[in-house]
């Protein structure tokens, strides 16, 4: 830091220069975050010095937090489920499995996913020090159920199925799975960090949730698809011995136990979370759901017209191109302002239609992809 004071004006000035780096969501395809609702914004500022880590500080935080679950719990068909709000999706899926571990206590423990599962898995192998088996996909880019089952063995903890793969936004044979964990004795983890504020909304229905008896926790986070401020991620758990399988003494706060990752944390953006909620309610999301994947329609006819198919027919609001020349092609959209991601197997373009993308974003991105490929 340096010596010398700087006024506030100068300060702010000074910051335009670094936020004028950053890119506007607007041309972006490769993020599942978008720019969270108005609301969410106000009461996050609002919020912005509650700390939930010690929440009999803040007792009306934390009863939103309590609200929030509840409400996502009963979007996932269990308004009697328990949790709290997370950092995001790694939090939730590392909490998750923290509680298989613990709970079932094998000597040499592992878990199952699938190969497309997100890469807060990798991490989760190293920091629990569990061994994470990756089940084949099929066709579908779906987890292949007889892979799945022949990876199970004594010291298998926790399956995960995938509601919304970050790749291609697939989902995975929930009730299959479902059956497995039951037979086998598992926890059963659905990581629905993106799908869960888009699957409820689907035309189509899926079983993914905790209608389904063998799911014990769900991942879904607010700061994706729920349209809310950035830190807020979802985590459920079926019965509340669950978590009390990540319970820690706190003996110098108002509370004497804790269950989070973190010791403070952000009330702010559980506050955002409950606002945007209150204020969409289910209908509400459900448009901003319809809509997205009216676009998503969209994108993969009009990528037809050009000569350009999806690599499966998309089940969210994400689309895998098979495009020649993948990485120049991603290059050259690059060099027109487009943020695209790729698939690892099989390569493919992966957009993700958020929220912050319109008809004329989409049409614009088509013309341009025409041009370059
Ligand atoms: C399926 C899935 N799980 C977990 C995560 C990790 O979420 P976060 O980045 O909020 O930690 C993501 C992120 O995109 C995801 O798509």
């Amino acid at each position: 830091m340096k010596e010398a004071e700087m006024e506030e004006e100068e300060v702010l000035t000074h910051l335009d220069e670094f936020y004028a780096k950053n890119t506007s969501y607007k041309r972006v395809f490769s993020s599942m975050c978008t720019y969270p609702h108005p609301i969410a914004v106000k009461v996050h500022h609002k919020f912005i010095a509650s700390n939930l880590g010690d929440p009999g500080l803040f007792a009306g935080t934390a009863e939103i937090e309590k609200r929030v679950v509840r409400w996502i719990g009963t979007m996932l068909h269990n308004p009697n489920a328990t949790g709290y709000i997370t950092t995001g999706g790694t939090e939730s899926n590392i909490q998750a499995i923290r509680a298989a571990r613990n709970s079932i206590g094998a000597k040499n423990p592992n878990i199952i996913v699938s190969e497309s599962a997100h890469f807060s898995f990798d991490k989760i192998s190293d920091l629990l020090q569990v061994e994470v088996r990756k089940a084949e996909l099929d066709e579908e880019m779906r987890a292949d159920i007889s892979s799945v089952e022949s990876l199970i063995d004594s010291n298998t903890v926790a399956l995960v199925g995938i509601a919304g793969t970050t790749e291609f936004g697939q989902i995975d044979p929930i009730r299959e799975m479902s059956t497995l964990a039951e037979e086998h004795n598992l926890f059963l983890h659905v990581d629905a960090a993106f799908g869960g504020f888009v699957i409820p909304f689907l035309e189509r229905r899926y079983d993914f949730d905790f209608a389904l008896s063998g799911v014990t926790s769900i991942t879904s986070d607010p700061h994706k698809m729920g349209f809310s401020t950035i830190p807020a991620g979802g985590l459920l758990f079926r019965e509340d011995h669950h978590i009390h399988h990540l319970q820690t003494e706190t003996p110098y706060l108002t509370r004497r136990t804790q269950h989070s990752l973190s010791g403070t944390r952000s009330g702010a953006s559980v506050a955002a979370a409950y606002a945007v909620m209150r204020h969409l309610g289910m209908k509400g999301y459900k448009k901003i759901v319809e809509n997205c994947m009216d676009l998503t329609r969209r994108l993969v006819q009009r990528a037809g017209e050009i000569g350009i198919q999806p690599i499966i027919e998309p089940v969210t609001n994400v689309v895998v191109l098979d495009v020649p020349e993948l990485n120049e092609t991603r290059e050259r959209l690059h060099k027109r302002g487009w943020m695209t991601s790729i698939t690892r197997k099989p390569p493919g373009l992966r957009l993700v239609i958020m929220p912050h993308i319109t008809e004329e974003t989409l049409d614009s991105f088509i013309d341009d992809l025409k041009r370059v490929t």
